[in-house]
């Protein structure tokens, strides 16, 4: 059993800025890992790598990245000379799903079966490794599943009660607009499909770029209409107990 005190973390650092939110996480626990998807997220590889050189990271590789993200994914593994777990699914449960459903059934069944298999067992097994993870969301990302996120929380998603598992989202309260500033002042390098109008990036069949002034999630699975876009990385977030 863990002895970190997260409600005296939250207490203690309200009031401070994403580096110190993250570098704090970082002396609390050894066992701690960055959550990278590959997009704009290395802000938090950048933060952690000046205080701890090898900070653990890990990304899930689905098989349907675009090879924009993979090249990227090694660009970042260079750069900052660190070692990047690539987590892939599991061949059989793969092998069983795409032999019935075929490789495009999210766009006939919806999203949440393939995002089973190819990203949430996945970090499932991953965070069965771990005491804490970092994430790179930010409340603006969502209204209807963000908007409560919290800097520092218990996941009792993938968490259990004989062990705890943390989840820091130290940019939970950066806008896009923070992100790209700091991506700027720091040289950090970025997804190439940014520039392609990219915005959020996921999976290549079910991620589009958006136009002037849409949502930055609206081009994820944009054919489902739901408010709720989640694919079950973050699913507390769905929990209502979390709704105002
Ligand atoms: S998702 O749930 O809709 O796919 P999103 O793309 O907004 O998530 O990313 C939010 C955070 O989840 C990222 O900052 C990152 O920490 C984590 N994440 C998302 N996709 C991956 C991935 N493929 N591998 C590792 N972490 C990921
Ligand atoms: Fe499958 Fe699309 Fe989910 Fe990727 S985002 S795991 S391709 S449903």
């Amino acid at each position: 059993m863990s002895n970190f005190d997260l409600d005296a973390f939250i207490s203690s650092h309200k009031a401070d800025e994403a580096q110190k939110i993250i570098h704090s996480a970082l002396k609390e626990f050894d066992n701690i890992a960055i959550s990278f998807s590959g997009a704009e997220d290395v802000v938090l590889i950048d933060m952690a790598v000046k205080a701890k050189k090898d900070v653990q990271v890990f990304s899930l590789d689905t098989g349907r990245l675009h090879p924009e993200t993979y090249r990227y994914i090694e660009q970042v593994r260079k750069h900052y000379n660190i070692n990047i777990d690539i987590m892939s699914p599991d061949a059989e449960k793969l092998e069983a799903f795409t032999k019935e459903k075929g490789l495009f059934s999210f766009y006939e069944d919806g999203h949440k079966e393939c995002c089973g298999v190819r990203k949430v067992a996945p970090l499932r097994k991953k965070l069965a490794t771990l005491d804490a993870w970092i994430t790179g969301q930010r409340k603006d990302q969502s209204h209807g599943t963000r908007n409560q996120l919290d800097f520092a929380e218990l996941d009792g998603a993938f968490g259990t009660e004989e062990s705890p598992l943390y989840k820091f989202n130290p940019l939970a309260n950066w806008s896009s607009e923070d992100v790209w500033n700091y991506i700027k002042v720091f040289e950090v390098p970025f997804n190439e499909l940014h520039q392609k109008g990219f915005t959020s990036i996921g999976c290549e069949p079910c991620t589009r770029p958006v136009l002037p002034n849409q949502h930055e999630r609206e081009g994820r699975w944009w054919w489902e209409e739901s408010e709720h876009k989640e694919c079950g990385l973050h699913v507390g977030n769905l929990i209502p107990t979390k709704q105002a």
